[in-house]
């Protein structure tokens, strides 16, 4: 039996499109902030007494899809490991409630981390990485804390996570604005592929990320919070232009996004640099320097309950427990 926790990690340049489904291995590389706020612990134990994986998350069974994304996972740790028993896995995830933030990048990577350690395996971090990418490729870059990389490869082994600063030292901060939908998202699964396969600017996708990859690592190097939050925004409008552009069109920004959007260039038209950053949902996130944080929450809390607000600094990598 283990125990592993992995904090949650928001892309400043975006993964957006498998090059093979099977292994998850990207299109493109991608970059992320693991935040300290949004985490998950999830235990796994095996028991040859079972006669079936039993995955349950935040007190509730997963249903039919979900739950065989984590039996993927566990598969594949119990090849690497030659155990057949079946595994008790119960997972926790620290996001509030109706949040739309449920990620799977901090799920898969605790289940790698979990699951491997209970079957007695003890993986590297590399390894550990190129097993969070079975899951969800998001979850390749959770291993990590801080500014994390993840090195697009050719195949299951060249495609996996490294630190490009762990432990960062400028006050860069992300502010989650939680945006509640009711109208049913499209599976980030299913909408890279409609990308991929349909949007005519998805080949310039690929060069504008093998662009912001160079740009952004500089501005990391020099700490220049403004150019990597610059970065940042244009990359995820770039991203987001893919679902205009695919057929059928969709978008995951609603209303609220917008009038977010719009509050954080009336922010910078004031002076006050922040930035904008939005995933598969409608959620927007900030990007600024510690210092700005109290004018922008105060910005925001006009338009939105200070409660849809949520404060994260760079977070820390995977920790596990063998009991
Ligand atoms: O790993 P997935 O399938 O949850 O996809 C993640 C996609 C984005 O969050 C939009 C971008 C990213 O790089 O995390």
């Amino acid at each position: 039996m283990a125990t592993a926790k992995a904090y949650t990690n928001i892309a400043l340049v975006k993964y957006w499109g498998k090059k093979d489904a099977k292994l998850i291995i990207p299109q493109t590389d991608s970059l992320s902030l693991t935040l300290n706020e949004f985490y998950t612990t999830t235990t796994v134990k095996f028991n040859s007494q079972l006669n079936h994986d039993i995955v349950k998350v935040d007190e509730r069974f997963l249903d039919k899809e979900d739950a065989a994304k984590v039996i993927h996972v566990l598969n594949i740790v119990r090849s690497l490991s030659k155990t057949n028993s079946f595994a008790e896995v119960t997972s926790i995830n620290n996001v509030p409630t109706a949040a739309g933030l449920a990620s799977s990048a901090s799920a898969f990577a605790a289940l790698a981390g979990a699951a491997s350690t209970a079957a007695g395996l003890h993986l590297s971090r590399r390894e550990l990485s190129r097993l969070a990418r079975r899951g969800s490729g998001s979850a390749t870059r959770s291993i990590y804390g801080g500014l994390v990389e993840w090195q697009k490869g050719t195949d299951d082994a060249s495609s996996f996570a490294k630190p490009i600063d762990e432990d960062v030292d400028f006050p860069i901060e992300m502010l989650a604005v939680l945006i509640n939908t009711k109208k049913k998202k499209i599976s980030s699964r299913s909408g890279m592929q409609l990308s991929v396969s349909t949007s005519p600017y998805y080949k310039a996708w690929q060069e504008v990320v093998a662009h912001d990859m160079v740009a952004i690592k500089r501005a990391i190097k020099e700490k220049d919070i403004n150019k990597i939050g610059h970065i940042a925004e244009e990359n995820a409008l770039r991203m987001h232009a893919l679902t205009l552009s695919a057929d059928p069109a969709f978008t995951y920004f609603n209303g609220e996004t917008l009038m977010i959007i719009n509050a954080v260039e009336d922010l910078r038209n004031h002076g006050i640099n922040c930035y904008y950053t939005m995933d598969a949902g409608p959620n927007v996130k900030i990007i600024y320097d510690h210092k700005d944080r109290d004018k922008i929450v105060t910005r925001l809390t006009d338009i939105i309950d200070s409660d849809r607000l949520v404060v994260s600094q760079p977070g820390p990598g995977i920790k596990i427990w063998n009991e």
